[in-house]
């Protein structure tokens, strides 16, 4: 039986007349009619690689026919520890559950392991939040950021990446995204010699004694370059582009200090991740020396990491991961309480987050008052023939397509053609960058 039919039967039995079923539309017809119950039948964990990148997507499935919610839960160096997490422990604790209830699964889900508070178990919390927020929006007949209070802006305004290995092809890739209409765009340039996060270019050697293959990196000759990339590109762009940077925490803590100190007469819209996760003691002494905006916040799993950079004023911008600090329902708290410190929402979105993930901080974007700027990806022709619904980019901004949830599906069949690869289990550049004396660097 279709959907629209069993709506139609539920709410008005066997009363349902000739005139019912000529209605243009049956909506108006089953105004106030209470709905039948939920109940979720059947979750699933779909992984797939569409771009090459390991995707972790959860499909909510409920005893509605036809009604289903799609979430995100990609943790890309450990996609198949979340599917055991989803498949082994979460599935059996929310099957014939109200998928409605989404504050009280999202809390049931969270103490459901005793342990908690880390990611893997995030990811799947995320998952499978993110699915009920679809399924309440499908149900409801409303695009999610309708639930959320509805638009307070048309669009939302994205960022991309710049990269090269010299400051003329730094410069040449931002200009060309300024030509597609980018307003804000995020320049790395590789280091001569060195594995440079953002930037090909500079391999490294794999000299160090007693290592197969690690890649090199020095912090040093890095936080040199860096300043003299972003004088030559506001003498040559100008001053209107809005230009970023993600140290990615891969220098010492006072070399992060320098660096934002250095780059304040270039006005970045924000230095990213200037201190690992681990050193976030560190942002009062770097806001009591530099004006430079801060964004911070993709490697967190939970609140008390970023109460206090929030509470305190630190940071500018917050960068959670939807996909793993507890789906929707933590981001738009999140984004509630940073409105009342002035902090700014940037949403991690690389190639990591799925394009469900991307839907997702779309709508809460739209929704959001202080919402700062969306780190984007161009969706490849694989990535939207599995993912029908990708959010649109266009002059720069992306844009939901109103249909009711996050108005993105997934076709599983062609899902299935894009297989995670096993071997190697992940990207094994992690856990691979080392100094010139052999010791790890972050990350
Ligand atoms: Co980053």
């Amino acid at each position: 039986m279709h959907r629209r039919e069993w709506l139609k039967q539920a709410a008005l039995g066997a009363s349902a007349t000739g005139a019912w079923a000529t209605s243009p539309s049956f909506l108006p017809a089953i105004q106030n009619k209470k709905l039948p119950p939920l109940k979720i039948t059947n979750v699933k964990t779909i992984l797939t690689a569409p771009a090459g990148i390991r995707l972790v997507v959860v499909k909510v499935e409920t005893n509605e026919p036809g009604l289903y919610g799609l979430g995100c839960a990609t943790f890309t160096q450990r996609a198949r520890v979340v599917e055991t997490a989803i498949e082994r422990y979460l599935k059996p604790f929310v099957l014939g559950k109200d998928p409605l209830r989404i504050e009280d699964l999202w809390q049931s889900n969270f103490v459901s392991s005793y342990w908690r508070n880390g990611p893997v178990l995030g990811n799947a919390i995320s998952g499978i939040d993110m699915a009920l927020w679809d399924i309440v929006g499908k149900r409801a007949h409303m695009p999610v950021y309708q639930l959320l209070g509805g638009k307070c802006r048309d669009a939302v305004d994205t960022y991309r990446h710049a990269s090269g290995r010299n400051f003329k092809e730094v410069e040449d890739r931002v200009r060309q995204f300024m030509a597609e209409g980018y307003r804000h765009v995020r320049a790395q340039v590789a280091i001569p010699g060195l594995a440079t996060y953002g930037a090909a270019g500079g391999k490294g050697d794999n000299k160090v004694p007693g290592n197969r293959r690690p890649l090199l990196w020095e912090p040093k000759p890095y936080v040199r370059t860096v300043p003299k990339l972003f004088e030559h590109l506001r003498k040559q762009l100008g001053d209107d582009v809005e230009l970023l940077h993600d140290v990615h925490e891969r220098v010492p803590p006072i070399l992060a200090i320098q660096l934002a100190k250095d780059l304040e007469p270039y006005k970045l819209f924000f230095l990213e991740d200037p201190f690992s996760p681990e050193d976030i003691g560190y942002f009062k002494h770097l806001r009591r020396q530099t004006s430079t905006p801060i964004a911070m916040g993709e490697l967190f799993n939970n609140p008390n990491e970023w109460l206090p950079l929030v509470a305190d004023r630190l940071i500018d911008f917050i960068r959670i991961h939807m996909s793993q600090i507890g789906g929707l329902t933590m981001a738009r708290k999140t984004a509630a309480l940073c409105e009342f410190f002035g902090v700014r929402t940037a949403w991690h979105g690389p190639g990591d987050v799925s394009p469900v993930g991307h839907a997702a901080n779309v709508h809460l974007g739209l929704a959001t008052t202080n919402f700062g700027v969306q780190e984007a990806r161009k969706f490849t022709d694989a990535e939207q023939e599995v993912f029908p619904g990708c959010p649109e980019l266009k002059n720069g901004y992306y844009y939901a397509n109103d249909k009711p949830g996050f108005g993105i599906d997934v076709d599983e069949k062609k899902a299935k053609k894009f297989p995670i690869q096993d071997d190697p289990p992940f990207d094994l550049r992690w856990g691979n960058y080392r100094r010139r004396d052999g010791s790890i660097v972050k990350p």
